[in-house]
């Protein structure tokens, strides 16, 4: 982690100020999946949640959740801006779910076959695959992975 100040802000409802920069940083680190600010706020309104972290002011990170079922969360978009890679951010983020949800709650997510760095972090923080969508992603078309973190 960086030494200077960092913090993290806890999304619920809507994007509110941080919008644009959720939406930039989305656009930077995902493209091709990347939501419009609409998409965001509409989401967030049915239940998607962020936590976002900041350099400074500066938002360096982001990470996107929605409560599933009793005792099941799903990960949605994960995502670090490239000056601020492998200094921490992303187990911090994924931590902090941790921590808010309760060590008795699964969390899923699915990511490209091809995203290694996303494979290597999640398997260090404990997640294992459980399964495998074909053709799940546009944009290159593309097979998902299936995670879990179990209880
Ligand atoms: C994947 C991503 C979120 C990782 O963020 P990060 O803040 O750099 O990750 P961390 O610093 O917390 O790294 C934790 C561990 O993950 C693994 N890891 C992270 N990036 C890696 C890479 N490029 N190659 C290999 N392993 C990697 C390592 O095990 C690392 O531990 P280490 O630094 O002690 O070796 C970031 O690279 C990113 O935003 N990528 C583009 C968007 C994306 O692919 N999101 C995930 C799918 S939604």
């Amino acid at each position: 982690m960086p030494s200077g100040l960092v913090s993290l802000v806890e999304l619920k409802g809507g994007p509110g100020v941080w919008g644009e920069a959720l939406v930039a940083l989305d656009r930077e680190n995902l493209p091709g999946e990347a939501w419009e600010l609409a998409t965001w706020v509409d989401f967030m309104e049915v239940g998607v949640q962020v936590i976002l972290g900041l350099e400074g002011q500066r938002p360096v990170a982001f990470l996107s959740w929605q409560p599933l079922d009793q005792g099941l969360v799903e990960i949605l978009k994960l995502a670090v801006t490239p000056a601020s890679r492998r200094q921490g951010w992303a187990e911090r983020l994924i931590g902090t779910l941790v921590e808010k949800i309760g060590p008795q709650t699964k969390v899923w997510l699915e990511l490209r076959e091809s995203n290694l760095p996303a494979q290597t972090l999640y398997l260090k923080q404990g997640f294992v695959s459980i399964g495998r969508r074909k053709q799940y992603y546009s944009n290159p078309v593309e097979d998902g992975l299936l995670f879990e973190k179990g209880t």
